[in-house]
């Protein structure tokens, strides 16, 4: 089976938008500001996404493209700023900064009841201990996936290749949670192929082109790949050496179209779920 994230993106897109209609009809609108510092162009394509997204699901979305000189007090100033708008649910700043300015620093000033990528410690924490304001938007994107392809993970062993703040630790967590038995591998792990070939469901959050290959993957097993990179070609690819995977997993997300869209659907959810939680 190929897990397909756009198709799955829709359907979720559509429940979404559900909850935005209502909120209209109460008079609210939900409202995200994204910032963008500098002009990585990788940035600015994934930026260009969220306010598509926004536009389509009939949410408010402002942009603040800053220049790469920014100072970081001009940063704090306008998030304190965003911090205080009404209008204002979300607030997202688009990583990685520009080297002068500290990620950790801006990260902790944005308030945490407007912290949509769920970045700041105070949902970090809550993340561990299960009590979910927003969900990190990769990794829930990974469960929805899971959820409506209907893949059982209770009980099941989860191989997490990667340990990242974004993806692979909070990825661990979200599995636990689904009462997944949990294995979070990374660059020092040994036996790498060994641990992955034990695996019912490996989730690839590497960084790496192809560095998933079929001698890892246990026959049926289910592969998620969260990679984003470019081969030598340049062509986008992920972090699963697809064409060969795909022989032995029983269900495999492809690259693009897997787990992409799936990120931006979920930071949707989480202004929407903002803009409630907000109100309440
Ligand atoms: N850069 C790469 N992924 C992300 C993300 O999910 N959120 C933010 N803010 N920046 C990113």
């Amino acid at each position: 089976m190929i897990i397909d994230g756009k198709a799955i993106s829709a359907a979720t897109r559509g429940d979404i938008k559900a909850q935005v209609d209502e909120l209209k009809k109460q008079g609210v609108t939900p409202g995200l500001a994204v910032i963008i510092v500098g002009d990585d162009p990788a940035s600015r394509v994934y930026v260009n996404n969220k306010k598509k997204a926004c536009a389509e699901l009939g949410m408010l979305s402002e942009e603040y493209a800053l220049p790469a000189d920014t100072t970081e007090e001009a940063l704090l100033t306008l998030i304190d700023t965003l911090n205080g708008r009404e209008d204002i649910d979300g607030i997202l700043c688009q990583l990685p900064l520009p080297r002068h300015l500290d990620e950790k620093r801006v990260i902790n000033a944005i308030s945490a009841e407007k912290d949509v990528d769920a970045f700041h410690p105070v949902n970090v924490g809550k993340i561990m201990i299960g009590d979910y304001s927003f969900l990190p938007c990769t990794p829930a994107g990974v469960m929805e996936l899971i959820r409506r392809s209907n893949i059982d993970v209770a009980g099941k062993h989860c191989v997490v290749i990667g340990r990242s703040n974004i993806v692979g630790k909070p990825m661990a967590m979200l599995m636990l949670h689904a009462n997944a038995t949990v294995t979070i591998c990374h660059s020092r792990t040994q036996n790498l192929k060994e641990i992955c070939r034990t695996a019912d469901i490996i989730v690839a959050a590497v960084g790496k082109a192809y560095f998933v290959t079929a001698d890892m993957v246990k026959e049926g097993a289910v592969v998620i790949d969260v990679g984003m990179n470019r081969n030598a070609e340049g062509k986008l690819c992920g972090d699963v050496d697809y064409d060969e995977v795909s022989k032995v997993a029983s269900a495999i997300t492809p690259v693009p179209g897997g787990v992409g869209p799936m990120t931006i659907t979920m930071l949707m959810q989480n202004t929407v779920t903002a803009a409630k939680q907000r109100r309440k």
